[in-house]
């Protein structure tokens, strides 16, 4: 007692300023930026808790996954009953999306009615709250004259933790705020709605969705502000929500795109993690509370708790004499007499001190003018302390979601509601101020859900609907790119019977089966000088190669890359091959070689019917290509004349080779296993050794070269080769199997979409495996399926843009990035955006869908027909088994993330009796040339 005089006596001794006594007496409710920054930082941390597996059993902070995936595009339809359970008010609503009216063009009709719950049910039993809930259901359809024979989609806002394992299923973790009926926690709240209506009967009612409010005030928001991936929640209670990435939620499968956690962050705090910002007061409002212990964040800061905690202050200040001369009164000392409501007309701007003066003396007390302004100076100190905490909690959830995309500063807008957002007349303003204060570099904004969060809730249902129809539509569209076994197994089947038919074959066929002129692979002995250009993948390339004289193995490389513009490549053969030697000049003189006459490889990745080793007639061209005068010529002729036209070097031609067997050779340099060439690139095509007497077709050929005339052969020594078969004379032969297919024979797994594209190539009909596997084609399937998808309204909302109109956006280089598992899904849309498509969330992952099937689909066939191949190559040597080396080359080989082991796996399943090992060609087919053309050169001299 003496002690409160001499407190009470040196503060009127000091007839100061009235709210300094209250500042000092809070100084610990007073929180600077420091504290808050160092809150922020602890409830980042307590998220992280809460996110990962290991630690979520024991975290304070739940961040429970919504199963919201995204927020609306605005494309959501259709009409919803809703219920909102767990704010102030108990609400029963009908909205109507309605189709095609705009976003922000009042495109939601709402109906509403608020049913009072009896104080009872609070605290009674959970299926009689349930059951009220359901009547009062039943009584607004009736009221509404709502029919109660039709099925209703109902979405049902409940602002209780839930542990949901989808969106209509959610099993509550305990009640708060003034809600404490028994016999619920545990259990599967929709089911309990369900089993209600059930029990009301004469209702047709599905539950789709169930919503936090914090969620559903998310996607309120969200459907007027794109930018609106938060929800927050200052009402009787407080809580966040947010679109945090999946990846980095350990408790939901799969790792692609977003998910809404609620954060339920009123629990922070729970385990003592705040105890050195806590007031005895706090704890005062926490043993007082529904639930002790629980829930201390929002303790400091939500509206159940706000008016409570300014009483308890205002009870202890009179005690201690600060306040009303240490008089207090029995209503001061009773729980509830001072409200939230209370605090907000307290801190009215002009009416404020009146307010205070008319709350007080209703309270039987006796307030002096300065009683007034400290009174109304602790419900200030409170009240921003609360909007404080909160933006504290609301600046981590910014920061995070900044980190989470890697963003220097973030375009975000905040959607919120509840009873003290709403009716304090400083706490939003303070709140928007601390938050950007604490995040300079972010732009918030902050939106005040208009119509509660019933719009919300209807939109989550919309939404999942709306996903459910999508996904379905996706499906059916990507379902005949998914090839069965059986189906590569028939492509299998029958890449073996163009293999044998084109071998027999005199005439034309769809696989062509080229003789190469190559006999053997080499053996390590070639050596000297050699010139290789190599024409036809991605670019021109100009190679010196030195294989050093006795040293085995040891080949030196120099090399220029040349690009061949769109113009020269279809225009007239004359230009080409002018500006190929015009290229080839710029390399000798780049390497100082102008006067060396050298011998010269010709890698020309296009069909040619080769007679000899150093000619080939082009017989049509292939991928991007269509110069005229061309084809039916021999193309080692055509180089030298334009060599001749320039006149200014000399080359000596030896070999031509396709970029098949150049990469063959160049691999099998280094595996003498290596007996097959495959490129998937621009192009696809494969070579391989067979045995002369399998090749029919030149059999007139090979007539007169066993009387002895080897004229135009490359014939070498033996090499290291496959124990058994060094004897037997074999050749290489150029498959073209890029042609299988032209006698409609895959016209079963042919899609729409490869007919567009097929159509609109240089060369319709032709090449249509090519056509299904590799590089040049693969991006424009893809365009097609998209173009679809958007013109069914299923992406990038239904606009159809000149991008996705234009030929040849989509390079190999490009589908191999947005496949790539490496990548977030915001990496993909940056991808999109480069190309200029504009695409949501969920745009980019059915994109990469897209791409993932459309490039599986082409690592299988080839893959089948690699198994065609080494069977045969088995057969053919009468091996139970056979190992066997592939040289591979070509950018979708080498730079798509799954291609090659897709094609790999497809090999192994469906040739079982072959080992096949895949050999990256290091330095492209050129070597392989170059290599040929020693061989050749060595035969000569
Ligand atoms: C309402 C929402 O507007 O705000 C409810 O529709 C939510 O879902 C409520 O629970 C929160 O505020 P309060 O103050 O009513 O608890
Ligand atoms: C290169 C070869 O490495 O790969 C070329 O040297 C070949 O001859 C090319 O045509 C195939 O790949 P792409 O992806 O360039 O068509
Ligand atoms: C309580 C509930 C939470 C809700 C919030 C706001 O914190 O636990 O689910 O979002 O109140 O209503
Ligand atoms: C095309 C060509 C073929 C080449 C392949 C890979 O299919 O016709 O000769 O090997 O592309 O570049």
């Amino acid at each position: 007692m003496f002690a409160v005089h001499l407190v009470s006596f040196f503060f009127s001794k000091l007839q100061e300023d009235p709210t300094k006594k209250v500042d000092r007496f809070l100084y610990a409710m007073r929180l600077h930026d420091d504290q808050l920054k160092d809150i922020s930082a602890r409830f980042q941390a307590e998220m992280k808790k809460g996110l990962s597996s290991e630690s979520n059993a024991a975290a304070a902070v739940k961040m429970l996954p919504t199963h919201v995936r995204s927020t609306p595009d605005g494309t959501e339809k259709g009409q919803f009953l809703a219920l909102d359970l767990g704010g102030s008010k108990f609400k029963v609503l009908q909205v109507k999306v309605r189709e095609g009216m705009g976003i922000k063009r009042g495109g939601v009709e709402m109906e509403e009615r608020t049913y009072p719950i009896p104080k009872e049910l609070l605290i009674g039993k959970g299926t009689e709250l349930f059951g009220h809930v359901s009547e009062s259901l039943k009584d607004f359809l009736h009221q509404r004259n709502i029919s109660l024979e039709k099925k209703h989609p109902l979405a049902f806002t409940f602002s209780f933790p839930c542990e949901q394992t989808a969106l209509d299923q959610g099993f509550l973790l305990g009640w708060g705020k003034n809600y404490r009926p028994r016999g619920l926690q545990g259990k599967d709240v929709v089911q309990t709605l369900r089993e209600a209506i059930d029990r009301t009967g004469g209702l047709d009612v599905e539950v789709l969705a169930m919503v936090n409010d914090t969620v559903a005030t998310m996607m309120t928001c969200g459907f007027d502000d794109e930018y609106c991936e938060v929800g927050l929640i200052i009402g009787t209670g407080t809580n966040a929500c947010y679109m945090e990435e999946l990846r980095h939620i350990d408790l939901v499968e799969g790792d692609e795109g977003r998910m809404c956690v609620n954060t339920e962050w009123g629990g922070f705090g729970d385990d003592d993690s705040l105890n050195d910002y806590i007031t005895e007061f706090d704890r005062d409002v926490d043993a007082a509370s529904n639930n002790p212990g629980k829930q201390i964040f929002e303790k400091m800061i939500s509206g159940m708790y706000l008016g409570e905690l300014v009483r308890l202050v205002v009870l202890k200040m009179a005690k201690l004499g600060l306040l009303f001369d240490g008089r207090v009164s029995d209503a001061l000392r009773t729980k509830g007499k001072i409200t939230t409501a209370h605090v907000a007309a307290m801190e009215e701007y002009k009416n404020g001190l009146k307010n205070t003066k008319d709350i007080l003396t209703e309270l039987d007390l006796n307030p002096t003018s300065d009683d007034c302004i400290a009174v109304q100076h602790v419900s200030t100190i409170a009240s921003f302390r609360s909007s404080n905490l909160a933006a504290a909690g609301l600046a981590a959830i910014l920061s995070r979601i900044k980190q989470n995309r890697n963003l220097r500063s973030l375009r975000i807008t905040v959607g919120v509601d509840g009873t003290v957002y709403k009716t304090h007349p400083q706490y939003p303003k303070r709140l928007h101020k601390v938050v950007r204060r604490l995040l300079p570099e972010c732009h918030v904004r902050f939106v005040l859900s208009d119509s509660g969060s019933s719009k919300g809730a209807a939109l989550v249902s919309a939404v999942a609907q709306r996903l459910a129809s999508q996904r379905r539509q996706v499906d059916e569209t990507l379902a005949p790119f998914r090839l069965s076994q059986e189906q590569l197994q028939l492509v299998k089947t029958r890449m073996r019977a163009g293999l044998e038919a084109g071998l027999k074959s005199k005439g034309p066929s769809t696989i062509k089966m080229l003789p190469s002129f190559v006999y053997r692979t080499p053996d390590g002995t070639e050596k000297g000088k050699y010139l290789a250009l190599d024409l036809g993948g991605t670019n021109f390339r100009a190679l010196l190669v030195n294989f050093k004289k006795g040293l085995q193995h040891n080949a030196r490389l120099y090399h220029k890359i040349y690009t061949i513009p769109q113009e020269i490549m279809q225009g007239t053969g004359e230009e080409l091959f002018d500006h190929i030697a015009q290229c080839v000049s710029d390399f000798l003189d780049y390497m100082g070689m102008k006067n060396a006459r050298l011998p010269a490889g010709f890698t020309f990745s296009f069909p040619c019917e080769q007679t000899a080793i150093d000619t080939g007639t082009l017989v049509s061209w292939t991928k991007g290509y269509k110069a005229t005068d061309c084809e039916g010529h021999d193309v080692v002729s055509l180089l030298r004349e334009a060599i001749k036209r320039r006149n200014e070097f000399d080359l000596d031609i030896v070999a031509v080779v396709n970029d098949t067997v150049g990469t063959m050779m160049s691999c099998a340099y280094e595996d003498p296993q290596c007996e097959i060439g495959l490129i998937a690139g621009t192009g696809t095509n494969v070579c391989y050794m067979e045995e002369l007497k399998n090749i029919k077709k030149t059999e007139h050929k090979f007539g007169k070269t066993e009387k002895g005339e080897k004229e135009d052969m490359v014939e070498g020594t033996e090499g290291e080769k496959n124990e058994g078969d060094a004897e037997i004379p074999k050749m290489c032969i150029n498959t073209e199997w890029g042609g299988l297919g032209d006698d409609g024979s895959l016209d079963d797994i042919i899609t729409p979409y490869d007919v567009e594209v097929n159509q609109n190539s240089l060369n319709p009909g032709k090449q249509r495996f090519e056509k299904l596997t590799s590089g040049m084609y693969l991006g424009e399937v893809v365009r097609q399926v998209l173009l679809d998808l958007t013109r069914g309204g299923l992406l990038f909302r239904g606009h159809v843009t000149e991008t996705l109109k234009t030929p040849g956006i989509f390079q190999t280089k490009y589908l191999s990035q947005i496949e790539s598992d490496r990548l977030a899904l915001l990496q993909v849309r940056s991808i999109l955006q480069q190309l200029g498509l504009n695409s949501t969330c969920d745009d980019s992952i059915i994109v990469k869908e897209v791409c993932g099937a459309v490039s599986r689909r082409a690592a299988q066939l080839c893959g089948a027909g690699m198994a065609a191949v080494v069977e045969k190559i088995r057969e053919n040597r009468g091996l139970d088994h056979l190992n066997i080396t592939v040289g591979v080359d070509g950018a979708l080989y080498k730079l798509h993330p799954h291609f090659a082991g897709v094609l790999q796996e497809t090999a192994r399943i469906l040739a079982p009796q072959c080992n096949v090992t895949f050999l990256p060609s290091e330095e492209g087919s050129g070597k392989g040339a170059a290599l040929i053309t020693a061989v050749a050169r060595q035969k000569h001299d």
